[in-house]
């Protein structure tokens, strides 16, 4: 894909396949559409009066309008002007794109970027024009046989700007299209099936990055060294099963002159949740859409699919991925309830459902993070059915104790209109985790079980300012159109991207 800017000033005197224009709530016309309709004697405001009056998510196509050179213009939605933000304008790039991709069209030129909204800048604005585009590029065929449909043929979107503005836009653009390019990565992992997505293809994965890019390290280790690392609670969920564990370390260090000590920034660790496949274990789930448990490694697509959007960014600021990877399964070698086992921390944890096994491989990632003496830790998790429950697929949950990292999540969440929702931390509810038997129970009964499967993990990341997110119900969409969704790449790439400048 290519991006580009076009300052042209006269709107209608613009040749291309599409040019997108935003239309609000009752039909009320952003500028851009203004123009157009102008050049074109009121064409569009024959049909914004009559059937197409701008609700966000739908669209409308006009060709050949007269005195407009543009082949077609789309009519994008944007919702009601006084709501009109991050979120609302990421959702009209994205109906833009998806269009151009669906109707065939190799290129097409937006206007949206150009209508300012609360939440954004201009390069903000362009970032989600140029991610969008490229998700709109995303094809799974991985294992589709060869007589199903080819992928879009999209090739360039160039964004409307003022000339003065080009500069900022284009910047955008390349964050935009390495974000984009990063959350087509995460998806990818994602839908791959279990059989092919097993942790050692993510191990294969992040030294295929390291490869392709010079600024980033690929570590996998394997059982040996996670028992000399005396990883206990991982390795108890990798034992059930006959893959092998990969524990990936991946680096990203900015190219350059290493900078002085004084001046050096303390590098900001990403943990992700890497269950290639959650069975339950020997408290096995129920078969009813148990396949969807392939998507328990979302944690780890996003923090791969991050380190390639910083990787392609060249971000000026140090980054490391941690990624405990292992499936979760029921054997004669498998946790049973009942079991206790001790952690990398010295901590005891008595397992009393098998299935609570996300918590049991992030604990000694988490420890195992210290090494860095991380400036922040951020893990990422499907983690509780929970989260599900109380906050659906528009908000990831959010947990920290630390107040200006969960506020700088929330506003990278809201600039990239990939939303989480703060839910508490507090000690009360670390009680529910008490066990007769160990230092610490793996479960805390029905009551908050998203709150407690973050209480279980705060025990192990004492040593550093940390936050929680929980993505089980964001990572991906059942039903009809299942797939990946990508989510939180945006959110922690906007935060990476502000903690670099
Ligand atoms: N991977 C699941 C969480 C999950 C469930 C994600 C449904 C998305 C959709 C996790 O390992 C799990 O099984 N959690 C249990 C915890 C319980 C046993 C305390 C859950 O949420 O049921
Ligand atoms: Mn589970
Ligand atoms: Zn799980």
């Amino acid at each position: 894909m290519e991006f580009s800017t076009q300052t042209t000033a006269s709107l209608h005197q613009i040749k291309t396949a599409a040019l997108a224009v935003g239309v609000f709530t009752d039909g009320v016309l952003s500028p851009a559409a203004d123009v157009i309709d102008r050049a074109g004697a009121g064409a569009l405001r024959a049909v914004t009066k009559t059937e197409f009056k701008g609700k966000s998510n739908t669209h409308a196509v006009l060709r050949d309008i007269p005195g407009v050179s543009a082949a077609r213009i789309v009519l994008v939605g944007l919702g009601k002007q006084e709501n009109y933000n991050a979120t609302a304008h990421g959702s009209a790039e994205l109906v833009f794109a998806q269009y151009c991709a669906a109707a065939g069209l190799t290129e097409g030129v937006s206007t949206l970027a150009s209508i300012e909204c609360p939440d954004t800048t201009l390069r903000t604005r362009a970032r989600a024009a140029a991610s969008a585009g490229t998700r709109a590029g995303y094809h799974y065929d991985a294992t589709l046989g060869k007589s199903r449909e080819p992928g879009p043929r999209l090739r360039k979107i160039a964004i409307w700007t003022a000339r003065g503005q080009a500069a900022e836009a284009q910047q955008g653009l390349s964050e935009g299209q390495a974000l984009g390019e990063g959350i087509n990565l995460a998806r990818m992992l994602g839908d791959l099936p279990p059989n092919v997505c097993t942790p050692s293809y993510l191990g294969k994965t992040a030294k295929q990055l390291a490869k392709q890019f010079t600024t980033l390290k690929a570590e996998v280790l394997e059982r040996k060294q996670l028992e000399a690392l005396n990883m206990g609670s991982f390795l108890s969920v990798a034992r059930g099963s006959y893959e092998p564990p990969a524990f990936i370390v991946l680096k990203h260090t900015p190219a350059g002159r290493r900078p002085a000590a004084k001046d050096r920034k303390a590098p900001i660790v990403l943990v992700g949740k890497g269950i290639t496949f959650d069975s339950g274990g020997i408290s096995i789930k129920p078969a009813a859409n148990m396949d969807e448990m392939k998507y328990d490694m979302c944690g780890a697509a996003s923090v791969l699919g991050t380190l390639r959007a910083v990787a392609q960014l060249e971000l000026n600021r140090e980054v490391i991925g941690i990624i405990p990877a292992c499936e979760n399964l029921p054997s004669g070698r498998a946790n049973k309830p009942g079991d206790v086992v001790t952690s990398m921390s010295g901590l005891t944890i008595e397992i009393l459902n098998t299935d609570a096994e996300g918590r049991l491989v992030l604990c000694d990632a988490l420890t195992y993070a210290e090494r860095f003496k991380p400036a922040a830790v951020i893990d990422i998790a499907t983690l509780t059915g929970a989260c599900v429950v109380a906050l659906g697929n528009v908000n990831s949950g959010l947990f920290s104790k630390d107040d200006d990292l969960a506020d700088s999540l929330l506003r990278a969440g809201r600039a990239a209109a990939d939303p989480a929702w703060r839910l508490p931390l507090d000690d009360a509810y670390q009680e529910q985790l008490r066990s007769n038997f160990a230092d610490i129970a793996n479960i805390g009964g029905p009551p908050a079980g998203a709150v407690t499967a973050a209480c279980f993990l705060s025990r192990f990341t004492s040593s550093y300012p940390w936050a929680h997110l929980d993505i089980a119900g964001t990572a991906w969409r059942g039903g009809k159109e299942k797939g990946a969704s990508g989510r939180p790449v945006p959110l922690l790439v906007h935060y990476l991207i502000e903690q670099a400048n």
